[in-house]
Parts: C-alpha cells; sequence; structure tokens
C-alpha cells in the first residue's frame, strides 16, 4: 500500500509512535530514513520530521532532502523536526543550556490551522535542550511555554508546520487533535487504513509468496508468532504449515500447555513440542555472570533450531520459513531498528541465515504495528488471554534468575544497605554492572528515591523491602548461587502468584510488563528474595517503575514469603533509565 503520510525517522525513540497515531486516525503512514530524497516522496499527501537526540549544529546531524520543504507537500516538523525546519529555512536555533523534559502548560496564540480546537492554556510533554528562538521569515509563533517562545509555528501558505512538544505521546492529551489538523485539514488525507479489514489481503499474499511451498515456523507462544501463524494457516490449511515450540525450562509456569491448547484450538495439526529442559539446564550449569547465561542461551537455541532444521528436512526446497515479524523490528523501517549494545540478542542459525538469503522468507505481519497485530488477532477470533500478553523475553526466567560466584555481607550506608547483588544498568548508551541499594523503610516516596539514584554513582538501581521477612536487611547475606531447577522452580512459582494476582486486581492492565526477580540475598534455609518490577512503557527502550496499590503489594508479599526458600520481598523504585527493565 502507498502511505499517505511518512514519518522521516531523525532518530527520535518516538519516531514508530508518530506513524502509529497517524495510522489510528485510519491513515496509512509509514517511517522513512531523515534523508529520504524529495522527489521519492512526491507522491505523499504529508510528511513529517521526527525529533531526535541530536543538535542541529552537531556534525553529521540528520537532516532531510531540503527541497522537499520547496516542494509544495505539507510538512511537520515535532521537535528535533521543528528545528531541523527552522535552521534550513533561515530561522534562528540556539543551543539550550539547562533543555526542558517533563510536563510544560502551553499557551496557544494561534488556534486555527494545525491548533484548530486547541484553545487556552494545554498541558504538554517536552523533552529538548535545543530550542527555536526566531522562526523563519513568514513563520507564525501559533504558541509558546513560559521557556519556550516558539513552542509551535506555521505558514499556513505553504503548509509548513513545527511544533516544539510531542503530539504522539499519552501526556499531551490535545495531540492527537493536533495531529488530525495537519493530516486531514492541511494534507487533506482520506481515510484509508483499517488493519482488521486487511486479513483478506494478507492472506492472498501469503498464497503469492507461498506457491506450492509449505511454511514451517519456531513459534514463541507470544501474540505476533500466534497471528502471522495463524493467517498462514487460513491461507494454506493445516496441512501446509508447520509449528514446533522449543520448551527450554525457562518458561512460565503453565506455558508449554497453554501454547500446546492454543494451538490445538487453531486447528494447527502439525504443530510440534521440541522438549529441551535438560539440554538447556545442564548447558546452564555454573554460569553466572548475565552475558555467558545469554550467550549460552543463544548457542543452545541455535543448536537445537538446527537439529529440527535438519531432520525434518526444512532445508530442501519445498519449504519457507513464516516469522512473526512485525514492522518495528524490519531494518529498513530506521531508527528503532538499531542494534542494541546494551545487551547481547539471540545468534542467528545459520541455516535460517541461508533461508534469509535465499529469501524463502515470509513475514506476513511485517507492515503492522503491535496493536495492530493484535486487532489482527481479534478479527481472526483468538482468545484475548493470548492477545492481550505482556511481552515477555525469549531467554526467560534465565534473566530474571540472578547468579553470582562470590557471596558477601551487605555494607551500611547513610541512605539503606549495598547488596552486593550486580545488575544490569543503562547509563547514556552505556552498560552498567553494579550492586543495589536496598532501604528498609515502607513506604518510601518517589521522588527520595530518584533523588537517591542520581546522588549514588556506585549503584544502579534502589529496592524497598515490604514483607520485613527475616527480620532486619543486617541479618540477609549474599551467597553463591546458580541456575539450578531449584531456584528456577522457586521463580516460577512466584512470577505465577504474582501473575494471578495482578490479572486479579486487574492491575496487569495498568501496566506494560511485570518482571519478577529471584535474587541470592537470604539467610539460613531461605537464600533468596524476590523482587517485583512492575513497570510501564511504550517499546521498552525506556520504563517507568509504577507504584503498586499497598493493598495489592501486602496480599502479594505474604503470599510469597509461604514460598520455600524465600526470606524477603522488594519492590523495585528505579526508572529506565538509569536501571533497565530485566536485572540478568
Ligand atoms: P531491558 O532489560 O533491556 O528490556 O530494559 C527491554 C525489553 O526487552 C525485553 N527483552 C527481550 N525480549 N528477547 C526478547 O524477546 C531478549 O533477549 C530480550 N531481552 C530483553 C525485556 O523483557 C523488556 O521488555
Amino acid at each position: 500500500m502507498q502511505p499517505q503520510i511518512t514519518v522521516l525517522d531523525a532518530g527520535g525513540q518516538y519516531c514508530h509512535l508518530i506513524a502509529r497515531k497517524v495510522r489510528e486516525l485510519g491513515v496509512y503512514a509509514e517511517v522513512a530514513p531523515s534523508e529520504t530524497p524529495a522527489s521519492v516522496l512526491a507522491g505523499r499527501k504529508g510528511v513529517v520530521i521526527s525529533g531526535g537526540p541530536s543538535s542541529v549544529y552537531d556534525p553529521g546531524s540528520p537532516s532531510i532532502d531540503a527541497p522537499l520543504l520547496a516542494s509544495g507537500i505539507p510538512v511537520l516538523g515535532i521537535c528535533y523536526g521543528q528545528q531541523l525546519i527552522a535552521h534550513l529555512l533561515g530561522g534562528v536555533v540556539e543551543k539550550g543550556v539547562r533543555g526542558e523534559y517533563g510536563f510544560a502548560q502551553l499557551d496557544v496564540t494561534g488556534a486555527d490551522t494545525i491548533l484548530h480546537g486547541v484553545e487556552g492554556r494545554q498541558q504538554v510533554w517536552m523533552s529538548h535542550r535545543d530550542l527555536v528562538t526566531q522562526p523563519p521569515d513568514g513563520f507564525k509563533v501559533l504558541a509558546r511555554t513560559d521557556t519556550c517562545a516558539v513552542a509551535a509555528m506555521g505558514s499556513v501558505s505553504r503548509r509548513l508546520y513545527g511544533v516544539q512538544f510531542h503530539p504522539e505521546v499519552a501526556h499531551t492529551p490535545c495531540g492527537r487533535t493536533i495531529l488530525s489538523n495537519f493530516v486531514f485539514n492541511v494534507c487533506g488525507c482520506q481515510r484509508d487504513w483499517d488493519p482488521a479489514g486487511h486479513v483478506f489481503a494478507v492472506e492472498q499474499q501469503i498464497r503469492a509468496v507461498a506457491g506450492d511451498r509449505s511454511v514451517f515456523f519456531f513459534v514463541s507462544g507470544g501474540v505476533d508468532s500466534t497471528v502471522a501463524y495463524t493467517l498462514c494457516l487460513r491461507a494454506l490449511g493445516p496441512e501446509r504449515v508447520h509449528g514446533t515450540y522449543v520448551d527450554t525450562g525457562l518458561m512460565r509456569e503453565g506455558e508449554t500447555d497453554f501454547v500446546r491448547a492454543n494451538f490445538a484450538a487453531l486447528g494447527a495439526k502439525a504443530f510440534a513440542v521440541e522438549d529441551a529442559r535438560e539440554r538447556f539446564l545442564a548447558a546452564l550449569a555454573g554460569s553466572t555472570d548475565p552475558e555467558k547465561k545469554r550467550l549460552v542461551i543463544g548457542e543452545k537455541f541455535v543448536e537445537v533450531q538446527e537439529r529440527i532444521l535438519e531432520s525434518e528436512h526444512y532445508l530442501d526446497g519445498h519449504w519457507i520459513l513464516g516469522q512473526g515479524t512485525i514492522y518495528p523490528d524490519t531494518i529498513e523501517s530506521g531508527g528503532s531498528a538499531k542494534a542494541d549494545l546494551i545487551k547481547t540478542h539471540h545468534n542467528r542459525v545459520a541455516g535460517i541465515q541461508k533461508l534469509i538469503d535465499q529469501g524463502r522468507i515470509l513475514e506476513p505481519l511485517s507492515s503492522f504495528y503491535k496493536d495492530e497485530v493484535r486487532a489482527i488477532g481479534r478479527q481472526l477470533g483468538l482468545a484475548p488471554d493470548l492477545l492481550d500478553r505482556h511481552p515477555f523475553p525469549g531467554p526467560g526466567l534465565a534473566i530474571r534468575c540472578l547468579c553470582t560466584e562470590t557471596g558477601g555481607e551487605s555494607e551500611r550506608v547513610e541512605e539503606g544497605w549495598i547488596v552486593p547483588v550486580r545488575s544490569v544498568g543503562v547509563q547514556g548508551d552505556s552498560r552498567t554492572y553494579r550492586p543495589v541499594l536496598a532501604l528498609e523503610e515502607f513506604p518510601p516516596s518517589e521522588e527520595a528515591a530518584a533523588q537517591l539514584i542520581n546522588r549514588r554513582v556506585d549503584v544502579n538501581r534502589i529496592v524497598v523491602a515490604v514483607a520485613g521477612g527475616c527480620g532486619p536487611l543486617a541479618e540477609l547475606r549474599v551467597a553463591p548461587a546458580y541456575l539450578t531447577s531449584t531456584r528456577l522452580e522457586r521463580l516460577r512459582r512466584a512470577d505465577a502468584i504474582v501473575r494471578k494476582l495482578s490479572h486479579q486486581s486487574g492491575f496487569d492492565r495498568s501496566i506494560w510488563q511485570f518482571p519478577v526477580v529471584l535474587i541470592p540475598l537470604g539467610a539460613g534455609a531461605r537464600p533468596d528474595s524476590i523482587v517485583l518490577r512492575p513497570i510501564d512503557s511504550v517499546d521498552g527502550m525506556t520504563a517507568r517503575a509504577v507504584r503498586m496499590p499497598d493493598d495489592l503489594l501486602i496480599s502479594m508479599a505474604r503470599e510469597l514469603m509461604q514460598l520455600e526458600g524465600v526470606a524477603e520481598v522488594f519492590y523495585d523504585l528505579t526508572n529506565k533509565p538509569p536501571a533497565t527493565i530485566e536485572w540478568e
């Protein structure tokens, strides 16, 4: 499908979010590199330039093909995008000293054009250092905030607009109106997009790509691979679609049965479970370092998949590989697909690489966003408890079961205890691996925690004890611990309890993900503690620690303390950055 709106990616983490929001308005949008030639964009009804971390004055900072701004196509620049328009057309952009991050009050002075229906004072979300101090000739200032004199600008005759704030995020309640004004009133787009209405077209495409070949999948049990599989099943029939689920033993309680039941309900005939539990556990014995654990798991996956490829003859010309790749994962879409340097991701299986190189790959969901995949899933009649699941990492419980070769005492500091369990964090673009600061006073103030984490550079996380389990923290020790079946089972039980209670209370609907982590901090017959990490996020790139209702927290902690081997329950108060979502 030809997009009506193209979002030019200037490196902002919200770039895909802009395209998603445009699609939510019923208008098909795609993401493209910022320097896409103006000639390529000639057929578009409008273009949006995203935000980005650079300054227009940085050498090598993202730019656009300047003739675009004279082509007559409407352009909306967001944040860095606005600065770029100003910079290219002779306005003034100044390097900010302090920056402005978070909520701001917008005073609208030009409530026509893209701010139609957005009058008076409005709450918006800002995240910028540089700012436009003088718009280009012919541009009018449309809105301001206390610290930003040009919070929105526009040239009605040239149909060029800029906003310094982020209309695409939920924290800007009037954002949808602004994007809608741009898309419909300025660009004149027509509604042409309803993902659930594309099921028929996607099935046709599957038949065209497959020809007379059959498709096999490695399914994870997650939303994407299940929806992709179901589409293939409908398009090609159950005889021609095979699926294998690898049981690593690192999954949640009941997961294998859940996946099996789902695929049976879909009418899958050739669905197999490969029991690799023993092999993964044996390979992981003795590994404690997070990167080492990931490496071992990656290698084991490769080995298991390679064997399945060979034994089932999936490499012969009769087969192609089906995958649940979604739009933000595709390389061509730019920005967000940049490699995550913080943690190692799975190795690529040589056999799979060969299939990709030969173009024997079928990715029916590669132009859809996650919410759109869910809409398609609903259209296909898939169960809500499958479609609304939280994301779960491939390496599973292994990266939530913390291991160490060395034991040790916690160190008393002014603010609490420095516990020598190291976890992964991210600051700037680099990885940290540091101990955690544990507080004893519950409930803590979130502001105090945020200040603390900025003050203490020797830690990258703060947790607070909530159960008062084995007495004061002074009595707990860190002891050497590995990925054993006993510890994995302990974590699996804890995770199941947390999942049950957060589902029953409805809390799971207000968060994005809820990792439950096992750390080797305990005493005597209770060698481990549990950490609760409910977070809110858009895409996992950044995350906010979410405060749970007290009564839920208390009942959760009480039930977790009944588990064999558990000494204390902690609550993780740290945002990403400086922590990551997973502990590893
Ligand atoms: P971090 O811990 O880096 O996690 O803040 C960000 C998001 O990515 C998920 N995650 C993974 N998902 N395979 C996956 O499919 C992986 O290897 C992997 N590692 C982290 C994590 O659960 C969170 O949602």
